[in-house]
């Protein structure tokens, strides 16, 4: 006979959920009414072309919806590596490249295990190493907001780190590291080192893929989502040793990458020269971004080499945010990083986006007298 039992209440299921999640938030990215100009996610302001949609619409029209793909997308991979220079068996493709940050996790780390975290970074990273309840250690940057190399190597050798994580353009500082800060960090690890590229495109210190060859601990983590303007299709790369890919393949999940996806990369990666086109032109717009800025009163700007750049004004960044937006135009407020009080990051867009910005924000900051909050 069953027991009448009163079913169990949200609050008792709740307590069911581990601690390392319930103490997280979500990660939303807010989008308020009536924004024409977007430029808080560092994305590219370049949709495919028009052509290249519609013959991608035609290929998947032969797409078999009712098979599965592959675990991993097999013509995408040996794109990619003829792409980088490298062997198939050195990349694992994924649905946008945060999702082989949470394979890092789950594959390297078991609670108490030590981890190392410059700041400022990309929040992710933290998110899923604290999910694994690892043990972080955060390690301050220099007065000018660049990684502390000296600092990440020694806290990566006294902690006998698992897992040291490097952003090179760092978001959101868009500041990048030497190859030679980069070595000194994974020589003296002896722990795996992730090397984060995903403004690669526009770095002029260029990839790190030459470490690759002298240190197994190197993993060097792509995105699509940035130079090549794939956001939207989500799908990311890691490059490593083989033995490596093979033991992160038994804890990621199959099928991650859809067949659309891996079409929709195949295609653009057959026309380097559209990417090379827009990457100049994304570059270009920092270059005017960066100097109109500088040229405002008392904006200051950190130089970028990624698609974004990072500055600070006189006025609140939370109320110079709001007025920006209430003028249809989203930036970034980076207060949540200690270090970053007072800055905003602003994506290059389009002349038209950016001229649009600019003159949003010189309105604003008329508007705002230093030190109002919202
Ligand atoms: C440093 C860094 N890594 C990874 C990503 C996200 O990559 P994906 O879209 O491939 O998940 C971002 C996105 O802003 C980023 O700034």
């Amino acid at each position: 006979m069953a027991v009448d039992a009163a079913p169990p209440s949200i609050d008792d299921l709740l307590q069911h959920i581990r601690p390392a999640v319930r103490e997280r938030s979500e990660y939303i990215v807010d989008m308020p009414e009536g924004i024409d100009v977007k430029l808080n996610q560092n994305e590219s302001p370049f949709d495919l072309p028009e052509g290249l949609k519609q013959e991608l619409l035609d290929a998947h029209t032969q797409v078999e919806m009712n098979r599965y793909p592959s675990e991993q997308p097999e013509a995408l991979r040996q794109a990619l590596a003829d792409y980088d220079g490298v062997d198939p068996d050195q990349i694992l493709v994924g649905n946008g490249s945060n999702e082989i940050t949470y394979t890092f996790g789950l594959a390297f780390l078991d609670p108490g295990d030590p981890v190392v975290l410059p700041r400022p970074m990309f929040s992710l990273y933290e998110k899923v190493m604290r999910l694994q309840e690892a043990a972080l250690t955060s390690v301050p940057p220099r007065d000018d907001l660049q990684f502390d190399a000296d600092a990440l190597a020694e806290a990566a050798r006294a902690t006998d780190a698992v897992l040291t994580i490097l952003t090179t353009p760092n978001n959101p500082t868009g500041l990048a590291m030497t190859l030679d800060e980069l070595e000194q960090v994974v020589t003296a690890s002896s722990g795996f080192v992730v090397i984060d590229e995903a403004y690669v495109e526009f770095n002029p210190e260029g990839t790190a893929i030459e470490l690759l060859e002298q240190h197994p601990n190197v993993l060097i983590l792509r995105t699509l989502s940035k130079g090549f303007g794939l956001a939207g299709a989500r799908l990311g790369y890691l490059l490593a040793h083989p033995a490596v890919v093979t033991e992160l393949m038994k804890a990621r999940l199959p099928f991650m990458v859809d067949r659309f996806a891996e079409q929709t990369a195949l295609a653009v990666l057959r026309r380097p020269s559209l990417i090379e086109d827009r990457v100049s032109r994304i570059q270009a717009s920092i270059t005017a971004l960066t100097e109109a800025l500088q040229a405002l009163d008392a904006v200051e700007v950190v130089p970028s080499q990624a698609n974004f750049v990072l500055f600070t004004t006189p006025a609140p960044a939370d109320a110079l945010q709001d007025r920006l937006a209430d003028r249809g135009v989203l930036v970034r407020n980076m207060g949540g990083y200690p270090e970053l009080e007072g800055y905003l990051r602003v994506s290059a867009g389009t002349e038209a986006e950016n001229n649009a910005f600019l003159a949003a924000l010189e309105m604003s900051l008329s508007e705002i007298p230093a030190g109002t909050s919202t």
